[in-house]
């Protein structure tokens, strides 16, 4: 079946593992099948609901765009875009917050963790951040969506909005309701430093992650810090469950191989736990080391990043100013 993909990644800086496992390995693979119609957005709308410094948010719109193509996604099979640059974006996100009901968004977990203790100080638009990404969605009609684990409870609202939406207007299937692409295993990633934490960018420590741009010494390194117990490797599924960062770890390695904990537990299970890293910072180091040099090569050639995107750009607009028109009709605009 052909499938309409769409998936977002904020140009937040230090894309890493959890990203690549839990996202682009997946965009790679949807790519490649020619049957789907692919579209990639470089999330700045959404990168601005914390505060970012100018200059490295336009660089880190380039990073995003090299680190698609390093990991393999093909500009010329998908569509490549930043999303502030299609207007539709925003005109959607307006229209669908007034479907959306607070009850619903009081809800989203993610905005609780990322506002902290003090939510009377976090950003409207932090708060109304799903809006936005629903609107990303419904305007491209999209079937199916990629992302890791974190993004689950914000495509379920996607989902409601859509289906309050037609049923407000009377309008069968006008908003296309899309299913969820979650890996079944693997879709996140934990920090090295902490196996209940997710890895993540704003992570203070760098070493509880490894940065797509991490040289082959620095990943090397990472895993040899990173926290284990004083344990050999588990001898089970039971007992690796009870042991967070071994179960990470051997996740990492599964997911890199396209294995299950099960098949690699029979490998590893009661060996030293030093073994185990040398191989898991090896297959790392075969990887992401190319994805890592690949990046570098491209940041330079950064006419070739905006171009992607400016081609990236006129291709969603045509799509999106078409599905806002007939939305701003349907509300009697
Ligand atoms: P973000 O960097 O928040 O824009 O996330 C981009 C994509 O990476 C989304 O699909 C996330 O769900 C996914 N992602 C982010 N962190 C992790 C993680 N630690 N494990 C798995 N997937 C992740
Ligand atoms: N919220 C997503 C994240 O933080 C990024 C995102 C924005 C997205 N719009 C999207 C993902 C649309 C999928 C579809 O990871």
């Amino acid at each position: 079946m052909s499938k309409k993909i769409f998936s977002g990644v904020q140009p937040t800086g230090n894309l890493h593992l959890g990203n690549y496992l839990g996202a682009l390995k997946n965009f790679v693979y949807l790519n490649n099948d020619e049957k789907n119609k692919c579209i990639f957005c470089v999330v700045d709308l959404h990168a601005i609901t914390i505060k970012q410094d100018p200059k490295e948010l336009k660089n880190n719109i380039r990073e995003t765009v090299a680190t698609f193509i390093a990991s393999g996604i093909d500009p010329k099979r998908s569509i490549i875009f930043n999303q502030s640059r299609v207007a539709a974006h925003s005109e959607a996100a307006w229209i669908l917050s007034c479907i959306a009901r607070m009850g619903w968004l009081n809800r989203m977990t993610q905005f609780k963790e990322k506002a902290g203790k003090d939510k009377e100080k976090a950003s409207v638009g932090l708060y109304s951040y799903p809006v936005l990404m629903a609107a990303d969605i419904l305007l491209y009609d999209a079937t199916h969506v990629p992302v890791g684990d974190d993004q689950k409870q914000h495509l379920e609202l996607c989902r409601d909005i859509a289906q309050k939406f037609n049923n407000d207007y009377q309008i069968e299937n006008f908003l296309q309701v899309p299913e969820p692409l979650i890996q079944k295993e693997f879709s996140r990633i934990m920090s090295l430093k902490d196996g209940s934490k997710k890895m993540s960018k704003s992570e203070q420590s760098d070493l509880s992650r490894i940065n797509l741009t991490d040289d082959n010494d620095q990943i090397i390194n990472k895993i040899k810090k990173a926290k284990t117990d004083s344990l050999p490797m588990p001898k089970d599924l039971k007992e690796l469950d009870k042991r967070p960062e071994a179960r990470n770890l051997l996740g990492i390695y599964s997911s890199l191989t396209d294995s299950n904990l099960e098949k690699s537990l029979q490998i590893f299970a009661g060996k030293n736990f030093s073994k185990f890293k040398e191989v898991l910072a090896d297959k790392l180091v075969s990887k992401i080391g190319p994805i890592s040099k690949e990046i570098k090569k491209l940041l330079v050639e950064r006419q070739y990043l905006d171009e992607i995107l400016l081609n990236g750009v006129e291709k969603a607009n045509s799509i999106a100013s078409k599905k806002i028109e007939r939305i701003k009709e349907i509300v009697g605009f």
